[in-house]
């Protein structure tokens, strides 16, 4: 679907958006460290995808009554709703993972942590840094450097923000969602029928803004929810067609992104990103065992959707969500780990969701796991782009 200027227009101050953003949010807070030194742990390594917390919106539409709401941060910035959530994320995951740093768990006061254990990506966007600043604030104890969090310049990012590193030939689907006449936009309205064409008048009558593509159809829909759920009053046009219409729409457009070849390709990079470490972790380097990537829900929904698992989640991944690789001894193994798939759906739950790895029986093999995947994995970024 070719973009209109005002189309362009608007995605080129998205990306300002998307590059601009919130102060960090500094505050510090005490944590706990509950489960350190309780067992032995099989834990050998774990990486960890998550998507950033509660955040402001990221746009408002031209006849938006609240276009003028001062958002603290401005738009798509970490709320301080949001601070927390990955504040106490961080003190769960450490409850879980503190046998991988932790050198010294006698004192939990004076808990020693070994940061060369530890590697940190984000993405470039603002709200990902804050988000992974406050994660690892109740993660571990100690002070740690700024420098610890390695932000991968957008324009080299080929795995966390979405769309990242520049991919004129797959990325559209990113900025244009699925076409209007996709099936799945069919089975809830068809944009051609009378009815599907009186909503669309509906919407851009009411919103200023005309649908030029199923994205601010995704955009419309994620405004309103945050708007609501910061105890904004919505307008009277909206009730009509928020649950019944926008909704829906949304959840397709997100699919279409996380299952899309632009997903796909990039979520093999990122896991290729993991296992190296992991393996090189096997081998006995002093490698970091602990990754963190900070990232977005639809970078979420393509490894969920290249792992082939997307079914035995609840959906969009929530703010502060995070999707686990754990590597683990098992005595049931000769000469391999076992890796598990785990699946953090809230950013409060201690119990995640552990994943059916598809094709490979628990106790998965890590090396099973990894040849499964083999031919799926891309060579080069740059060789998969090029026009
Ligand atoms: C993982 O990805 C980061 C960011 O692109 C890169 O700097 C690093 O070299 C990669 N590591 C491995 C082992 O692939």
């Amino acid at each position: 679907m070719a973009l209109t200027k005002f189309a362009t227009r608007n995605l080129i101050l998205l990306s300002v958006l998307i590059l601009s953003g919130a102060g960090s949010i500094g505050a510090r807070f005490t944590s706990g460290y509950s489960q350190c030194g309780k067992g032995k742990s099989t834990l050998k390594a774990v990486s960890m995808l998550f998507r950033h917390g509660d955040r402001t919106p990221t746009l408002a539409y031209p006849l938006d009554p609240y276009r003028d709401y001062p958002w603290p941060g401005g738009f798509e910035a970490l709320s301080e709703k949001g601070a927390q959530q990955l504040h106490t994320s961080g003190i769960i995951k450490s409850a879980r993972y503190s046998s991988l740093f932790s050198t010294n768990c006698d004192l939990a006061a004076t808990h020693t942590v070994d940061l060369d254990k530890i590697l940190v990506f984000s993405s470039s966007a603002q709200r990902c840094v804050d988000t992974v600043t406050n994660f690892l604030n109740g993660f571990i104890k100690v002070e740690w450097p700024s420098s610890l969090i390695n932000v991968i310049p957008l324009d080299q990012d080929e795995m966390l923000a979405v769309p990242g590193k520049p991919c004129p030939k797959h990325e559209s689907i990113i900025r244009t969602g699925p076409s209007l006449d996709d099936p799945d936009f069919k089975k809830i309205i068809d944009f051609e029928s009378p009815e599907g064409k009186e909503l669309l008048a509906y919407l851009e009558k009411n919103t200023g803004m005309p649908v030029f593509s199923s994205t601010v159809l995704h955009y419309l829909e994620d405004t309103l929810s945050i708007q609501k759920s910061n105890n904004l009053e919505l307008p009277a046009w909206s009730e009509a067609v928020y649950e019944p219409y926008l909704k829906p729409f949304a959840l397709v457009v997100f699919k279409a992104w996380a299952s899309s070849y632009y997903m796909e390709f990039r979520s093999s990079i990122l896991l290729r990103n993991i296992t190296n470490i992991f393996d090189n972790v096997i081998a006995g380097s002093a490698d970091p065992n602990i990754l963190l990537y900070s990232a977005h829900d639809a970078t979420i929904g393509g490894m969920l959707y290249f792992f082939g698992v997307w079914d035995q989640v609840p959906g969009v991944p929530a703010y502060a969500s995070s999707l686990n690789l754990e590597l683990h001894e098992n005595a049931e193994i000769d000469d391999d780990y076992e890796v598990k798939l785990v699946y953090f759906p809230s950013y409060n739950g201690e119990n995640p969701i552990e994943i059916k790895i598809p094709n490979c029986q628990a106790p998965c093999p890590y090396k099973q796991f990894k040849w499964n995947f083999q031919p799926r994995l891309t060579p080069n970024y740059d060789s998969v782009c090029s026009t």
